[in-house]
């Protein structure tokens, strides 16, 4: 448990993945469902953090921890709370646990439009190691894929 600003950073429970997929269903165009969050939260390999305001989830990301790698599978924040620095203490959150469990790197994959996103991770020295043509089903977006050694 982490507070910054007023807002309170945790890891993830059931009964905050009805708030997640509000935001979900807002900040994407295939978003995952309540199913797959409760699915995620039983799984042993994912790893994922709420920020709320108080009882409110106004942001959450999460990851896979794969060997030695994590992989960042999902970021958002309620379009009422960004640029107030929630992903930023989100990204780094993830990044603490991760070299807590002595991770060798970080990945994760982000649509090449996606600007403010990609602006993000490279202030954390995320870095464009690849592409994938097509990797959007839904638009065919291409995605970038990025690397952080820890
Ligand atoms: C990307 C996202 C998670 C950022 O959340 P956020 O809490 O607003 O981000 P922060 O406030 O921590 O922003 C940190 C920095 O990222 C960049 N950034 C974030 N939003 C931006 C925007 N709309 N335009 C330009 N830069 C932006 C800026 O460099 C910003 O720093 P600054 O505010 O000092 O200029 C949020 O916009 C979101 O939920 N988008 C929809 C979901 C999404 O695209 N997720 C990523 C999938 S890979």
């Amino acid at each position: 448990m982490y507070e910054k600003d007023g807002i309170t950073f945790r890891k993830m429970d059931f009964k905050d993945v009805d708030g997640v997929v509000q935001i979900e269903s807002l900040s994407f165009s295939a978003p995952w469902t309540a199913a797959m969050f409760n699915e995620e939260l039983n799984n042993p390999i994912a790893y994922y953090i709420v920020a709320a305001d108080g009882e409110e989830v106004v942001g959450y990301a999460g990851m896979w921890l794969i060997i030695d790698e994590a992989h960042i599978t999902n970021i958002a924040v309620d379009p009422r709370y960004r640029r107030r620095n929630i992903a930023t203490t989100m990204i780094r959150l993830l990044i603490e646990k991760a070299r807590e469990m002595n991770l060798r790197a970080m990945t994760l994959e982000v649509r090449t439009g996606n600007f403010q996103a990609i602006e993000l991770y490279k202030r954390f020295g995320f870095k464009t190691e690849g592409c994938r043509k097509g990797y959007y089903r839904e638009d065919g977006e291409d995605a970038l894929i990025m690397w952080l050694t820890l």
